[in-house]
């Protein structure tokens, strides 16, 4: 299956200047949601991975995706303000300014091995804000699932020590 030809090229969006790529049309697809499963699991083995992370929001959907397919678990990387109960936050720089991510502190045992999703590679900010997290927590990155990477932003340099996989680069 060919994936790019369900991702919708939108220019000028959100702001002048950026053409967005759109995954919509991939998740309205059950054979390219299956596609995606399939391509993932011939990369990471199941034995490797305790849990799935994902980032919010979109990162939520892949990590959905795999961690049925794999019949483990999933966990959400949350922008902060979100998650009840005691958490653990991580400030990280973006283009113009600081965000913050949180985890629920307790959700991740110390070792378990995290597979973390996002839908999208670009500058890989909140990739590698996420996988400091994730290690802050106490858990052990296996590697990071992407389904899209904007190739010229570069972002796969932060993260080169990690095992990384995306299925469609631009
Ligand atoms: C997008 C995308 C990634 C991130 C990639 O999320 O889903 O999470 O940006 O950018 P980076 O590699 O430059 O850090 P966004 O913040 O738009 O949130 P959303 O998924 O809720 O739309
Ligand atoms: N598409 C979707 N999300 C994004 C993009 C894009 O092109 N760039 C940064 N986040």
């Amino acid at each position: 299956m060919n994936l790019k030809e369900k991702i919708a090229d939108y220019p000028n969006f959100p702001k002048k200047g950026i053409l967005f790529r759109d995954f919509s049309p991939v998740l309205k697809d059950p054979s390219a949601l299956s596609h995606i499963a399939d391509e993932f699991s011939k990369h990471f083995h199941p034995k490797d991975i305790d849990v799935f992370a994902g980032i919010e929001s979109r990162g939520f959907i892949l990590a959905s995706i795999l961690a049925s397919r794999y019949n483990k678990g999933m966990v959400m990387i949350r922008k902060a303000g979100k998650l009840p109960g005691k958490t653990t936050k991580l400030a990280y720089t973006i283009e113009y300014g600081k965000d913050t991510i949180e985890i629920q502190k307790d959700i991740i045992k110390e070792g378990e091995r995290v597979l973390i999703c996002d839908d999208l590679l670009a500058t890989g900010g909140t990739a590698k804000a996420s996988a400091k997290l994730i290690e802050k927590v106490g858990g052990e990155i296996v590697g990071f699932a992407f389904i899209i990477e904007l190739v010229d932003l570069n972002g796969i340099k932060g993260l080169n020590k990690y095992n990384c996989k995306s299925l469609v680069k631009y």
